[in-house]
């Protein structure tokens, strides 16, 4: 039953990249998105994924890509996937650079020749611990040191911050989104809803264990729903936002 006091925590408006195009130039905005099935899956058990989100879907992830200055993936979705990373299904605002392409790769596992490190004019960037770094003509490099066996997410911000790159998109997949979202660092996450169950495979998000429900993030989440079927729930982190 819902406490009648409690303002509602979901609602519905017109455009889920306002608060992004919005935010503030004096320090970085971080949104993630993932793709999921109702029960919350990301793949079956033999890893086939294509597609559980539609077509509408596809063209709100490029233009949260076209809203943002830099896209950030874990290593296992390039070895995955192969993805471009960049914006083909809608138009980059006038003047907007296609956004700098990131990887988050601490041993080293990239080889050379994927797409998002093709030389094509972009900013590419590595993330990374080892000593040994994939070839790829000016790819620039940010070192980190592992805690606890992780990069702490809030690092990986500020360093892409310094490097001039404010409004920041964790892509995917799994892993890495929720290792953003356990450390507090992202402003807002688009969970993008597919209408169906799978039933077994691949979770999505997968965080610190709770005990109590007192400890469950509890956003202000704004429902926009897709021509296609899909709907986007625009979860609004910042109130838990730890940097
Ligand atoms: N549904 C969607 O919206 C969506 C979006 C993108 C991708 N995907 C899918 O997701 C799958 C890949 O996801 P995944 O969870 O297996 O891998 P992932 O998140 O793409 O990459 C995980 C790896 O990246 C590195 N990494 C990420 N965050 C780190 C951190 N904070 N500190 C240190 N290392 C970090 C680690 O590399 P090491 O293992 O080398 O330590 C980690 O194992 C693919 O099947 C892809 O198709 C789905």
């Amino acid at each position: 039953m819902s406490d009648p006091a409690v303002p509602p925590r979901v609602r519905q408006m017109s455009d889920p990249l306002a608060p992004i195009l919005a935010a503030s130039d004096d320090r970085p905005f971080v949104v993630a998105q993932l793709g999921q099935s109702l029960d919350g899956r990301i793949a079956t058990v033999t890893g086939e994924s294509r597609w559980i989100n539609n077509a509408e879907a596809l063209d709100h992830l490029h233009r949260l890509r076209a809203a943002v200055d830099a896209v950030v993936v874990g290593v296992g979705t390039v070895l995955a996937d192969d993805p471009r990373l960049n914006v083909r299904r809608v138009a980059l605002p006038p003047g907007k650079a296609q956004p700098a392409r990131v990887v988050i790769d601490p041993n080293g596992r990239m080889p050379a020749g994927l797409s998002c490190l093709a030389n094509d004019g972009t900013r590419r960037i590595v993330v990374t611990a080892s000593a040994e770094v994939v070839e790829a003509d000016d790819l620039e490099v940010i070192r980190l040191e592992r805690q606890d066996g992780t990069f702490r997410p809030g690092e990986i911000v500020a360093a892409l911050f310094a490097l001039g790159l404010r409004r920041i998109l964790i892509e995917g997949g799994a892993t890495t989104v929720s290792s953003f979202l356990d450390a507090g660092v992202l402003d807002r996450l688009h969970l993008i809803v597919g209408p169906m169950i799978i039933g077994s495979g691949k979770l999505g998000l997968q965080l610190r264990p709770i005990t109590e429900l007192d400890n469950a993030i509890r956003p202000q989440v704004t429902v926009y729903p897709l021509p296609g079927g899909d709907v986007i729930f625009d979860c609004d982190l910042r109130m838990r936002k730890a940097v």
